[in-house]
């Protein structure tokens, strides 16, 4: 079997996860990680034995042995740069969604990665959680004929939506229901988006962060098909990083209705009160197993890059997925809706500021 060196660039909360997958993984021969904050390095370090740790990710650019990247930093302006360099370098690249701020740069991306036949693939993780392969299925195989509608609604938490809005001006569309655009396009396709509209809320993040605290956004496709997204960082503290996802997908013979607001596991003691464990977006480690999709994502990255394949999410989709959010954005900040077939879409004023 064929064994990879790979690196993980940024090792919070996100990259913590992809590390320990990688960590062990029988596909993976080196890790080596790189991550600013010295005492992360170390706690991440402890945990992965890592062949290098380091706070200079350029070192690990530099190190010919290295195969493959999975850069996880933020804020998420960090993500073209490290990605080009990294391409530069001839690295295969896993980056953590946004692909990029600017559709040129993931543009610029697409090209490089194809100029010098490397793999770049972005990390959609929920496509990783079987709730939802199975609506992509059902499509697939005819179980509900075809598609006529969908609706998908994400909320999280007040504490992550402050995470996120304390560090970058991004808006729910590009960094909640992004998730879901990618899904649905997913489970579409071939159909392609032609038109997008938009609103938005802000009666809570707006203030302290000047972002919002939701947006509805309705996609219509090619063939007539329409989905409806609302995605939201507002919801009150509960287990930390708690997630509640809902989707109906409605075809022409039948209908597929996932319930992952994961309020099945229900955990209450003196101390804490009620919590929901196992409920965050990308899951964690119970004991010798892992709940949620982060971890399969990882695997197949690195399968993908051991064996030669391509990864299930194509830098190409993501750059589709980036321009339907990009026009939710201008759409609620103009109130018109927009048409996805004309040649260039401006951009909303706020999505490249940091915070
Ligand atoms: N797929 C999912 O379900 C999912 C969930 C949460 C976040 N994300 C995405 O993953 C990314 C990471 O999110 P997170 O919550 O793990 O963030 P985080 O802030 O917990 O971790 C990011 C880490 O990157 C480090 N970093 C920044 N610049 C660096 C550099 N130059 N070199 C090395 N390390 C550097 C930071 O110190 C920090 O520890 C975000 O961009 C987010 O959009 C994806």
């Amino acid at each position: 079997m064929k064994k990879i060196n790979v690196a993980v660039i940024g090792t919070g909360w996100c990259g913590g996860i992809r590390a320990e997958t990688c960590a062990a993984s029988p596909f993976v021969n080196e890790l080596h990680i790189a991550e600013i904050k010295q005492e992360r390095l170390q706690e991440v370090a402890a945990k992965t034995k890592p062949a290098t740790a380091t706070t200079n990710y350029r070192t690990l650019l530099e190190n010919k042995t290295i195969d493959a990247v999975m850069i996880s930093t933020t804020p998420e302006p960090t993500h073209y740069p490290i990605a080009k360099e990294s391409m530069l370098a001839g690295k295969h690249v896993f980056l953590e969604k946004p692909m990029a701020l600017e559709l040129w740069e993931a543009e610029e991306l697409i090209a490089l990665s194809r100029s010098k036949g490397l793999r770049f693939t972005i990390g959609y993780s929920q496509r990783f959680n079987p709730k939802f392969a199975i609506v992509k299925r059902s499509i697939d195989d005819g179980s509900i004929g075809q598609p006529i509608s969908a609706l998908v609604s994400r909320h999280i938490t007040r504490n992550l939506g402050k995470k996120i809005g304390g560090r970058v001006k991004l808006s729910p569309a590009a960094m909640e229901a992004t998730h879901d655009i990618d899904f649905v396009l997913w489970c579409l396709a071939p159909r392609k988006p032609v038109r997008v509209y938009a609103q938005e809320v802000r009666k809570i993040m707006g203030e302290q962060f000047d972002v919002p605290d939701c947006v509805s956004i309705i996609v219509t496709m090619d063939d007539g098909t329409v989905f409806t997204i609302c995605a939201g960082w507002v919801l009150p503290p509960a287990y930390p990083n708690f997630s509640s996802t809902w989707i109906e997908m409605v075809g022409t013979e039948g209908a597929i209705l996932v319930d992952d607001t994961h309020r099945d596991v229900y955990l209450t003691t003196m101390q804490k009160g009620i919590q929901f464990p196992i409920s965050t977006m990308p899951g964690e480690k119970v004991a010798h197993v892992y709940a949620g999709p982060m971890e399969a994502e990882t695997i197949h990255f690195l399968e993908c890059i051991a064996l030669d394949r391509q990864p299930l999410v194509t830098a190409e989709h993501a750059k589709m997925v980036m321009r339907v959010y990009q026009a939710a954005d201008l759409s609620a900040e103009t109130g018109n809706p927009i048409d996805l077939t004309a040649e260039t879409i401006p951009s909303a004023k706020r999505v490249t500021t940091l915070a």
